[in-house]
């Protein structure tokens, strides 16, 4: 059996929990490092999975230059993933990076760039895409059954869902609000579908109107920094085809509204319950499976799995820096877009 993967963390906070759980798992993977800033952090994840003290570190330059790493995963706060990502990529690490890739398309521009300098691969940890459903809906799509998709729908809308743990609402951490915690995660499902095309215009609003003022939300609004608590906008592609997207931590609806669609010439899809839409023999159907090659998939564990097995393989990585720019030069138009109060080029 081939020497195993050995991996290091950066950041062993609220989600590398799962990662480092999802690694346990991967028989042909150790993780061997730890990096956190904060020592109560590493202690409790050292202690729990097994890593030795001498091989915990409060700097990642450290880890990076004293133990040698196949893969880094890298789960810190938005704002803090392009640095250490380049740094281990430069170390000659493959690295998996938590979503969003960064916080600015330059940052992933120069993510992609080391990787490229490295020879190693970088991939963004777009979970959905690993889950029952995101594999199932993107069966449907690939086996033609969509035909051509030309409109896609993106939503996350929580009602009243403002993070009260964490970094998310403090912008120094985390740059953006719903659209960097839960809106990438749908955009980057829709796109998946819709095979990435090249955006060109944004036309966003976005809102701070209920999570800066007392409400029954559990969060400190003093520290509520982010831009929004609402983005919504419409995106238009070179190629005609178009995509809606909406992302909202506290707006006043009437339930909760989570969806990824995708309208083709054919049919369509939903992500959640999975459901596909055909027109055959002059009836229209609504399919919903009963049991599929894709049940009980656990996402994290797919995800890392697939990455580990990429880096065997030498490629191609499983969620490409590339497509994570497109994803964030389309989020960096919606808050330009929002700020200008007027469509944008993207
Ligand atoms: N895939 C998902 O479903 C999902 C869910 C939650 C969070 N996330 C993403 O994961 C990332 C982390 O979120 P979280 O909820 O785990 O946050 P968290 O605050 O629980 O954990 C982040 C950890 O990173 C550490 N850290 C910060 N800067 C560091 C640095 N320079 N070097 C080393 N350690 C550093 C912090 O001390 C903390 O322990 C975010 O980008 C978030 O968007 C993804």
């Amino acid at each position: 059996m081939a020497k195993a993967l050995r991996v290091g963390f950066i950041g062993t906070g609220g989600i590398a929990q799962a990662h480092l759980a999802a690694w346990d798992k991967i028989a042909d993977a150790e993780v061997v490092a730890l990096c956190d800033i904060n020592p109560q952090a590493l202690r409790s994840s050292a202690e729990k999975w097994g890593v030795p003290a001498e091989r915990c570190f409060a700097d990642y330059r450290k880890m990076l230059s004293a133990v040698d790493l196949d893969i880094v995963d890298v789960c810190t706060p938005n704002a803090a993933h392009a640095k250490p990502t380049v740094a281990a990529l430069q170390a000659g690490a493959h690295v998996l990076v938590e979503k969003p890739a960064a916080t600015s398309a330059r940052e992933v521009e120069q993510m992609i760039q080391a990787g490229k300098d490295a020879g190693r691969l970088l991939m963004v940890a777009q979970v959905m895409r690993f889950s029952t459903e995101g594999q199932l809906c993107k069966h449907w799509v690939s086996q033609g059954l969509v035909g051509e998709i030309y409109w896609g729908r993106a939503e996350y809308l929580r009602r009243r869902g403002v993070p009260a743990w964490g970094a998310f609402i403090d912008k120094a951490a985390s740059a953006g609000g719903p659209c960097y915690d839960i809106g990438v995660h749908v955009l980057d499902m829709a796109l998946h579908l819709m095979d990435f095309p090249e955006p060109v215009t944004v036309s966003a609003g976005t809102y701070l109107k209920i999570a800066n003022r007392p409400s029954l939300m559990k969060h400190d609004i003093k520290r509520y920094t982010v831009p929004e608590d609402f983005a919504v906008a419409l995106v238009r592609f070179a190629d005609g085809r178009t995509l809606s997207l909406g992302a909202s931590w506290a707006l006043n609806l009437r339930e909760e509204t989570n969806q990824v669609l995708v309208c083709g010439t054919k049919g369509a899809v939903y992500l959640w319950p999975p459901t596909l839409v055909q027109e055959e023999n002059g009836v229209l159907t609504n399919s919903t499976p009963q049991a599929s090659i894709f049940d009980g998939a656990d996402g994290f564990y797919n995800e890392c799995n697939a990455f580990a097995q990429a880096v065997r393989k030498g490629g191609p990585s499983p969620v490409p820096g590339e497509q994570a720019l497109i994803t964030q030069r389309i989020l960096d138009a919606v808050y330009k877009s929002g700020e200008k109060g007027r469509e944008v080029r993207v």
